[in-house]
């Protein structure tokens, strides 16, 4: 006869109760089923085995870059022209047609270089991917805030990340010398060098930065005519920074600033909106420039290549569940829609690859399966079946036995393209191995310190002169050697916080990599 006392007792309230994922009620989830109260513990014991092993595997891999991070959700909301010029004359993008039309959209801000749980008030550029949730699919634009980047060809990629992260024998985190020992040998991160190391590499908050494309494009109207288009975030809430003082007081406090500020300002109901601007170009290779207009470490000039509005996105929502939503989203740059298209950019064609890769390793081989992940307003028919973790039951046509293409009995069909197939210019050449022609790698980055404001100026001298003290002399020397090819005052301010001056490094050889232009080798000759 069953002890009626020794039973633990149902609890006295409404509540919903616990079960395990087989729907059965847990009656206890305190003690395990063992062997008389001192054990030992049985195997069968399923819902012990169930959450133990769950648990076990509560952890995916992090993002092999930018793993530190925080998604939110709002919407875009198109223009439909500029003045009495309807954008469909430059694409034909459904979203971007009509005014007042909105897209749902989940964006993930992000820093590079840190782990998972790293401090979001390092100073590194800012990831800013967007997902927008189209009626002809979903379109991501996976940006950052500093509008170029360090380096021009993908195959680089994971070299550069090497030496951002920790020494891979002690796992040693102060990697300046890293940094710079690699920077000091490909000049084209110049550019960015002086965008990371100023105000820009500490944003004040996610609100408060501006966010870009960085990477080429082309936009295509219905006829087929191609333009070349990079994109801008603007934050209606300004473009606030941090000191690296500020940054270190706050770090102090909290490892995941951002995160907080921005999820606490969208329950606030501030509702951070940034415009979406484009710069438009004819697509061709532009010879009349110094520089090349599919070169990611360049920005186009304003004055040239004029901004035009084409939107606005406002986030209006923070994730329920930060793995589901967060973790396990998945941004690529392949994820385009009909009217929006890839340009030869070399480093946008090896990102392509590799979004999608590592997605298939980190969340797994059906991760567009997920709700964050799948095209929510476009219907979708594909003749994929199975792999691990198969969720949607995917039917096909009007006959599910049919997973192949082409058939009469039922699959699915080719669909019909809206306009025309072929589009673009022409493009001929021989299979090689070769930089670009036009790298023109340091003018840019003298400008933008000769344009900065005077604290901007100082503040990047102070944050290089810091971190390049903790470097080897022979790379700080090839660094301001670097700096005065950009520009005088920028070799010798950061020279004279290291004690090197112009005639320490004059005789130093251009790099075996480098091609110098006119204009460098003679900047080169009356260095300092
Ligand atoms: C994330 C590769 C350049 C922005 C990632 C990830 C990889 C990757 C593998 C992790 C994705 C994931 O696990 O879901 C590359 C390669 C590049 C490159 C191979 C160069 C060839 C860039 C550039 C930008 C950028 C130039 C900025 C314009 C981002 C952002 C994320 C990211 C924002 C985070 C996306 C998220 O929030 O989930 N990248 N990347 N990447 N990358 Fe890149």
């Amino acid at each position: 006869m069953t002890d009626v006392a020794s039973q633990p007792s149902a609890p006295a309230d409404d509540r919903q109760v616990l079960t395990n994922r087989q729907g059965h009620p847990v009656f206890d989830n305190q003690n395990q089923r063992t062997v008389g109260a001192r054990g030992p513990a049985t195997l069968e014991n399923y819902q012990f085995l169930e959450k133990i092993s769950h648990f076990d595997r509560e952890r995916i891999p992090e993002r092999v870059v930018h793993a530190r991070g925080a998604t939110a959700f709002g919407y875009f909301e198109a223009y439909g022209s500029w003045g009495d010029e309807p954008i469909a004359e430059y694409t034909r993008a459904k979203l971007f047609q009509e005014q007042g039309k909105q897209t749902e959209l989940a964006i993930r801000f992000s820093t590079v270089a840190g782990g998972r749980d790293s401090s979001e008030l390092a100073r590194d550029p800012r990831g800013f991917a967007v997902k927008m949730y189209t009626e002809d699919g979903n379109w991501d634009l996976v940006g950052n805030n500093m509008a170029v980047f360090f380096i021009r060809d993908a195959v680089k990629f994971p070299d550069f990340i090497h030496s951002q992260k920790p020494d891979p024998v002690n796992f040693d985190r102060q990697v300046a010398n890293r940094v710079f020992d690699f920077i000091s040998q490909t000049p084209e991160a110049l550019h960015m060098v002086t965008m990371v190391f100023g105000p820009r590499g500490l944003p004040a908050s996610y609100r408060t930065m501006q966010g870009f494309g960085v990477n080429t494009y082309k936009w295509v109207n219905a006829a087929g005519d191609t333009k070349l288009v990079k994109y801008h975030w603007i934050p209606k809430q300004g473009v606030k920074s941090l000191t690296a003082e500020k940054a270190a007081e706050l770090q102090g406090q909290d490892l995941g600033y951002h995160t907080k500020d921005l999820y606490e300002a969208i329950e606030r109901g501030e509702y951070p909106e940034w415009e979406l601007q484009v710069q438009l170009m004819d697509d061709h290779d532009h010879p009349e420039l110094d520089w090349d207009p599919l070169d990611d470490t360049k920005v186009w000039p304003e004055n040239d290549f004029p901004l035009k509005p084409v939107g606005r996105m406002v986030l209006n929502r923070i994730p329920e569940n930060f793995f589901a939503e967060s973790e396990q989203i998945a941004f690529g740059t392949g994820v385009l829609v009909d009217g929006l298209d890839f340009s030869d950019d070399k480093m946008l064609v090896g990102r392509t690859f590799s979004y999608s890769d590592t997605q298939r390793y980190r969340v797994g081989p059906n991760y567009l399966q997920l709700p964050v992940n799948s095209a929510k307003h476009a219907k979708v028919a594909t003749n994929q079946r199975d792999g691990q973790m198969t969720y949607v039951v995917d039917t096909g046509g009007e006959n599910p036995h049919v997973n192949y293409e082409p058939s009469i009995t039922g699959g699915l069909r080719e669909a019909t393209y809206p306009t025309h197939d072929d589009q673009g210019p022409e493009i001929t050449g021989r299979l090689t191995r070769k930089r670009i022609p036009r790298t023109d790698d340091y003018r840019q980055a003298g400008e933008r310190f000769l344009l900065s404001e005077q604290w901007e100026q100082d503040d990047l001298v102070l944050n290089l002169v810091g971190a390049l003290s903790q470097c080897d002399r022979p790379i700080q020397e090839r660094m301001v050697w670097h700096f005065f090819l950009c520009e005088d005052t920028l070799g010798r301010r950061i020279g004279e916080g290291l004690g090197i001056s112009a005639d320490d490094v004059r005789h130093l050889p251009p790099l075996a990599s480098q091609t110098l232009t006119e204009q460098e080798q003679d900047r080169l000759a009356n260095l300092g």
